[in-house]
């Protein structure tokens, strides 16, 4: 293979050799197999094309400074995709499968995995399918899970740079009681109209408020969002975000550094209050946020006023890039090294 630019990879989809394919069918989960295949064969009455019966994950593989791979949280991703079935009446992956087919993606790609120093990983996509043909609004009796991966650069271009979001009130990404705690494709298709005209004002993403009374700060386009305020980590508790798994961790180095974590409704007005703020996610990591603008109110909020990451952020992300690439130590068991 051509070598590839690793220090310059975009957040996109490069093909790799294989990918991981399981079928749920006669009420039980098949065997986990690989394919060289980069299409599927669908049903055009599958209820995933029909009724959004469509769930994914996202997490990472680093290449550490010992040139062994280690997967991020997989425990985590393995849990939050069963409580995405759930939500949407799907079959849920178990664990040792969801395992089995994480690490074989993993290690038949092993070449894929982008080299320790280079700031890119390999990005590992789960995902499920709704497969049996329906017409009803009914949930599908069989399923497909599959994964796949590609090596990824930085969810935002400028890496770990200050960037300036917005805050819209024109489009909800959830409803209060909705879909917005699961990982389900609706979601981002839904996402993608207020996402389109945020980047087509220079933002890069929408802080979202809460779907019900939009006076509290919710999701921040496909991550969690927190703030630094008065020496404390603040993130948003609501019941139509996604719980981060990247936002977890963070708030678990905060504590560890001896700072104090709130999470719980944040107003709108207290951005007036922060020091610092980041979007926070497997693709985003923690990217900075330089200025939030209220495209409705004209009200602009200055985080970072010299358009440099705040030093509470900027320390959060090392401590989680280092344990990610095995420069610290993994205190609380979160990698998972492909042996
Ligand atoms: N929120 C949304 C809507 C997301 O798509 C993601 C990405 O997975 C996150 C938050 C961050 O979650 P995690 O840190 O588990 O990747
Ligand atoms: C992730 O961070 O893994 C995401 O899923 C975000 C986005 C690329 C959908």
């Amino acid at each position: 293979m051509k070598e590839l630019d690793w220090a310059n990879l975009a957040f996109g989809y490069l093909p790799t050799d294989y990918n991981v394919r399981c079928y749920f069918r006669d009420g039980k989960w098949g065997p986990v197999e690989a394919t060289t295949s980069d299409t599927i064969n669908i049903h055009m009455a599958a209820t995933s094309l029909h009724y959004g019966q469509e769930i994914f994950e996202g997490l990472k593989a680093f290449r550490g400074k010992d040139g062994k791979i280690r997967i991020f949280r997989l425990d985590e991703n393995a849990h939050r995709i069963q409580e995405s079935a759930k939500g949407i009446l799907m079959e849920p992956v178990p664990e040792e499968i969801f395992r089995e087919a994480v690490i074989k993606a993993v290690k038949m790609n092993e070449r894929f995995v982008p080299p320790y120093g280079s700031g890119a990983s390999l990005y590992i996509r789960p995902l499920e399918l709704g497969m049996s043909a329906q017409v009803g609004v009914k949930p599908s009796t069989e399923y497909l899970f599959m994964v796949l991966v590609t090596p990824v650069g930085p969810y935002f271009k400028e890496g770990f740079r200050p960037t300036n979001i917005c805050i819209m009130r024109d489009y909800d990404r959830v409803a209060p009681k909705g879909t917005g705690r699961w990982k389900v494709g609706g979601n981002y298709a839904a996402s993608l109209m207020a996402g389109e005209h945020a980047h087509d004002l220079g933002y890069s993403a929408v802080l979202y408020l809460d779907p019900r009374e939009k006076k509290y700060l919710d999701e921040c386009g496909p991550a969690n969002f927190f703030a630094i305020k008065d020496g404390k980590y603040i993130t948003p508790a609501s019941e139509s975000i996604l719980p981060s798994i990247t936002n977890k961790s963070l708030q678990q180095i905060a504590r560890d550094m001896g700072i104090e974590v709130e999470s719980r409704h944040i107003p709108l007005e207290e951005l007036s209050e922060i020091q610092e703020a980041a979007a926070c996610g497997t693709a985003a990591v923690a990217s900075p946020v330089a200025e939030i603008h209220d495209l409705d109110t004209g009200k602009k909020y200055v985080v970072s006023p010299d358009g440099e990451p705040g030093p509470i952020t900027t320390e959060l992300y090392n401590r989680l890039r280092a344990i990610q690439l095995g420069e610290a130590d993994d205190i609380h068991g979160w990698n998972t090294i492909v042996e």
